[in-house]
């Protein structure tokens, strides 16, 4: 099993993407919605609960899991890959989201100027900017946080009046910059990726970041076969929330196309 985590409903995003690239993978998906946003939270506690996170799914047998969640790949992966994984579970492996829609960024950009968007944590981890840097050294990395948005999403408002209005708030520095790519680094965006797309106009690459990171799963799958091999293929998936259980029913038969036919309530911690 593959193990896909995120902070609320965003990394159905992500999921919906590995369903169709991958369908014959069985996969847990974990919101921690209870908990969400993340991305106002101190670097120490998004560790905290996104170890938790991983801890529970490795408990239910994933030998992968993916942070979708792109402030929980920012804020906590190099600690859990760097420290706590090598300790407590050496064969078991974490990835998150962040180099997949760097590269993808800077494989679009042809003026070099480039937007991310994300959380208030993942902006002011400048993480985009090092791995963008990494790969292109001359991009201009132009950040802007838009902590409003995931609970937007959060709260269905998606095609509310009032969420494109404020989308064309944060935006527009972007559209002063000038980008001509921008990255949507948070797994709640793509829900509004058409109001993104809209507002930024025609001069303006935006990644799809689901597809992204679908691509880079398979890529990394076929590269390793001994983590392909253990994963479990076939049967039902299963959902995981810590909140209200009925609450996330509803939004995922909403937006997967999987039949969702029971989502359980967790306690982390
Ligand atoms: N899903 C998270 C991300 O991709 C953001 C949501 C949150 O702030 O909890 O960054």
């Amino acid at each position: 099993m593959i193990g896909v985590f995120d902070s609320g409903f965003g990394g159905l995003t992500i999921l919906r993407a590995f369903l169709k690239a991958l369908p014959d993978i069985r996969y847990v998906y974990l919101g921690d919605n209870a908990r969400t946003p993340y991305g106002n939270k101190s670097q120490g506690v998004i560790y905290e609960y996104t170890r938790q996170a991983v801890e529970y799914l490795f408990g239910l047998g994933c030998v992968l899991v993916i942070l979708a969640c792109n402030t929980a790949s920012t804020k906590a992966l190099r600690k859990i890959q760097q420290e706590w994984l090598p300790r407590r579970y050496p064969d078991r492996r974490v990835l998150g989201v962040v180099i997949p829609l760097a590269e993808a960024g800077a494989a679009v950009t042809r003026a070099g100027r480039v937007g991310v968007i994300g959380t208030r944590a993942t902006i002011e981890s400048g993480v985009f900017d090092q791995e963008l840097h990494k790969i292109r050294p001359e991009l201009m990395v132009f950040g802007k946080a838009c902590p409003l948005l995931v609970p937007l999403v959060e709260e269905d408002w998606v095609r509310r009046p009032e969420t494109s209005m404020i989308l064309k708030k944060y935006l527009r520095s972007l559209k002063d910059k000038r980008v001509d790519t921008l990255i949507p680094g948070c797994t709640h965006y793509p829900f509004l990726q058409p109001q993104i797309e809209r507002i930024m106009g025609k001069s303006c690459a935006v990644v799809n970041g689901p597809e992204v990171v679908a691509r880079k799963l398979c890529d990394y799958l076929k590269r390793h076969p001994e983590i392909d091999g253990a994963i479990k293929r076939g049967g039902n998936n299963s959902y995981f929330t810590t909140d209200d259980p009925e609450r996330f029913m509803a939004f995922g038969r909403q937006f997967l196309c999987d039949r969702i036919s029971e989502v359980k309530a967790v306690v982390l911690g």
